[in-house]
């Protein structure tokens, strides 16, 4: 289908693509178009396409997604609610989509405890509203600063730890009777993730999803084997069709209602035209956003 964009937000994805393109940093010099998150409208569909008309508001991911216009699979376009404006949902489709992927490989069903590591990442505090509304018993956040507390709390987050003031394990399972998290979401890896073992109840899932924090770590496999645990690792993209349509389709069915009702909302660290690109870059690379940052495609 043919997609007119009116916005799109960034991922930390977008950084090594734009970096192989650009001669500056040593990249190939092509023209190149990156991005994955988009909102807009369908400006035409391909044969075969038969749910979709012209006109119908959607959002997704699928590279090549900083245009005006994009060429996306059917299969991986969503609808966007009415009344959702594009500025606001080209901010959910890449964390809606990991962050209740990973829920699922993990087996969450509604009562069980949730533990997500850097919760304050732009997909984190998607994760910490999804679980909520998805009927997780308790959600334990984590943060290294104090002062992003009250923005989990506000977003649904039962318990909130501060990892540079606070010992991981203890602090989840002092919340926990000491039985530990059911399902962890892990976007830090390094040794958080090592912390997040013995933070995991028995029979638990620990899910690793991002890994800022570096991709080695240095596990205690006692850990793992005493408390029977699975570590399952995650990279959705559109290269395994059979994983992602499925997740995308439930999405719709168990997600998607919960956003038009505004239960789920993005959090936008700022929003600013295409032309200002260079704002927008800095701003990723500075790691200092809380949120997502958001460009507008105007059509000039
Ligand atoms: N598996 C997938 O399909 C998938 C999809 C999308 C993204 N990801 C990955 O998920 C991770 C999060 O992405 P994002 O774009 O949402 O992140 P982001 O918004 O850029 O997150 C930034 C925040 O992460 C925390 N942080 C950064 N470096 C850290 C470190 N070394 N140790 C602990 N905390 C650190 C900081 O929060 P505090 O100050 O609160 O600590 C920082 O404000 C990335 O690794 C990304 O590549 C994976």
């Amino acid at each position: 289908m043919l997609i007119r964009n009116r916005a799109s937000a960034t991922n930390n994805a977008d950084l090594p693509m734009l970096d192989e393109a650009d001669p500056t940093t040593g990249g190939h010099g092509r023209e190149f178009v990156a991005g994955f998150e988009y909102a807009g409208e369908i400006a035409a569909v391909g044969a075969g396409v038969e749910r979709w008309q012209v006109g119908d508001p959607v959002l997704g991911t699928f590279p090549g997604a900083f245009a005006d216009y994009l060429v996306a699979d059917a299969r991986f376009v969503q609808r966007r609610p009415v009344g959702l404006a594009p500025e606001i949902a080209c901010a959910l489709p890449t964390a809606l989509l990991t962050e209740f992927g990973a829920l699922r490989v993990a087996g969450f069903a509604a009562g069980k405890s949730v533990l997500i590591t850097g919760a304050s990442t732009g997909i984190g505090l998607i994760g910490v509203q999804l679980a909520k509304v998805l009927g997780a018993s308790q959600v334990i956040a984590t943060t290294r600063t104090a002062a992003k507390t009250d923005l989990l709390t506000g977003l649904g987050a039962d318990v909130v730890i501060v990892t540079a003031d606070q010992d991981l394990p203890e602090a989840v399972l002092e919340a926990t009777d000491g039985k530990g998290a059911d399902v962890v979401l892990d976007h830090i890896a390094g040794q958080t993730f090592a912390q997040c073992l013995p933070a995991t109840a028995e029979d638990g899932h620990v899910v690793n999803i991002g890994r800022l924090a570096g991709p080695a770590s240095n596990i205690d496999l006692d850990a793992l084997s005493y408390r029977h645990l699975t570590v399952h690792g995650v990279s959705f993209g559109f290269s395994r069709d059979w994983e992602t349509v499925p997740i995308l389709q439930a999405e719709e069915a168990e997600v998607l209602p919960a956003v038009a009702a505004g239960k789920i909302r993005p959090v936008i660290d700022r929003t600013v035209g295409v032309a200002e690109f260079q704002q927008v870059d800095d701003r990723l690379r500075s790691g200092a956003a809380v949120g997502k940052i958001v460009l507008t495609f105007d059509g000039e």
